[in-house]
């Protein structure tokens, strides 16, 4: 198992650094969650439907502003230190920033938002494995937009902040990614699954049971970023295969919203590939719609299936798992007391779930852990994770 360190010790550590770096200061803290996704793998940029849950890791930061028209930001679990001229911003590409691209990319668009602009130090630190798959970048993104509105009192509410947070994704960092993962940081609750429509963005909770279940992440330890991996050639895969339908059946506007039947009756147009990544898509949807349903009549079972052939679908039709990944969701499988498992995320490397029966975590654990170290000669690393809380200020500043 990952060490783990108690979230109020890590909190308390991001504010001490903040004060002894800055003495006298009087920081505001906001925690921004991580998520696993259990249903609707790749949907969210074909305007489909998904199942996120926000974990108890997150990304914590302290935050000041200040009116020297510089922004600096450090990391606890980084080396790097951003230290930059607000006027700068416009004439470097986002990558020059490295990590701090996500930070810059949300105070940009907050200020455009809301014209707040003063500078701001920031200080980050966490428990959330990074470029694994849990989004990372999305709790970062989501503490400094919560760290934004509490000092800046715009009081915007937390689905616009996680607008503000998207198109720091998109339009600054470069990644064609949907909404899921900066919805799910700023709107997860405790104990319940985020039902997101990513078309209009409505929401609804669907709980689960952690008497019953529990989310054991598997962390094959191989690191990925996202600009660096077939992300967004998939992204334009769907969106070819979208034009072809829509030539086929007339305009819908999402990848979504056709069905397997025009699918496969559209597969000469559209080809091996963009038949193969439409498949995946109108399957999941199918799976997500069956999962749900599943999951409300208490049929665990029948929700880890669902969950099972998300894996499968997305390693053979959408082709974003590696060896890693499908063996630790073969043999979390292979166990009687896993109701289902798949990767989480984008894929390419990072984490897989399986969802185990409660009490039984240790046991799958070790029988995994063994196999896994018998193929690749390391070992994962294994969280229990618990469906918490959303975006919070943990501490505001005196005012
Ligand atoms: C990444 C992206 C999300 C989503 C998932 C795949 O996490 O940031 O928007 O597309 O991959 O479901």
């Amino acid at each position: 198992m990952a060490e783990t360190v108690h979230p109020a010790e890590i909190a308390d550590r991001v504010y001490a650094s903040f004060r002894e770096s800055l003495p006298g200061s009087d920081p505001t803290l906001c925690f921004a969650p991580g998520r696993i996704n259990l249903l609707g793998a790749h949907l969210d940029y074909n305007g489909g439907v998904v199942l996120p849950v926000t974990v108890h890791l997150g990304v914590y930061v302290a935050a000041q502003l200040r009116r020297d028209g510089r922004i600096t930001a450090r990391s606890l679990n980084h080396e790097t230190v951003i230290d930059i001229d607000i006027a700068e911003i416009d004439s470097r590409p986002a990558s020059s920033f490295g990590w701090g691209a996500y930070p810059i990319g949300v105070w940009s668009y907050f200020a455009a938002a809301t014209g707040c602009d003063d500078g701001i130090d920031l200080v980050f630190g966490g428990d959330l494995p990074m470029a694994a798959g849990l989004s990372s970048s999305a709790a970062i993104e989501l503490a400094t937009a919560c760290a934004l509105d509490e000092l800046h009192r715009s009081n915007l509410p937390p689905a616009e902040l996680a607008d503000i947070a998207h198109q720091a994704e998109t339009g600054f960092v470069g990644l064609s990614c949907g909404i899921m993962d900066q919805y799910a940081s700023a709107l997860g609750r405790e104990g319940q699954a985020l039902l997101l429509n990513c078309q209009d963005a409505s929401t609804e909770y669907v709980p689960i049971d952690s008497a019953k279940v529990e989310f054991l992440v598997m962390d094959s330890r191989k690191r990925r970023s996202l600009g660096e991996t077939c992300f967004n050639q998939r992204v334009e895969e769907c969106r070819r295969a979208l034009e072809i339908l829509s030539r086929a059946y007339g305009h819908r506007p999402a990848l979504a919203d056709y069905t397997l039947d025009e699918v496969k009756a559209a597969s000469e147009a559209l080809g091996e590939i963009s038949t193969k990544r439409a498949r995946h898509v109108v399957t999941e949807m199918a799976r997500v719609i069956t999962g749900v349903a599943c999951l409300r009549r208490d049929d665990l079972q029948g929700f880890g299936d669902a969950v099972s052939a998300s894996h499968r679908s997305t390693a053979i039709d959408y082709e974003v798992s590696c060896a890693e990944l499908d063996e630790l969701v073969a043999s979390a499988n292979a166990r009687d007391e896993v109701f289902g498992a798949r990767l989480t995320g984008a894929g390419f490397g990072g984490c897989a779930i399986a969802l185990v029966a409660a009490g039984h975590t240790e046991t799958v654990i070790s029988s995994v852990e063994k196999s896994y170290r018998q193929r690749f000669g390391s070992s994962p690393n294994f969280h229990v994770l618990k469906a918490g809380k959303g975006l919070r200020c943990l501490r505001s500043a005196q005012r």
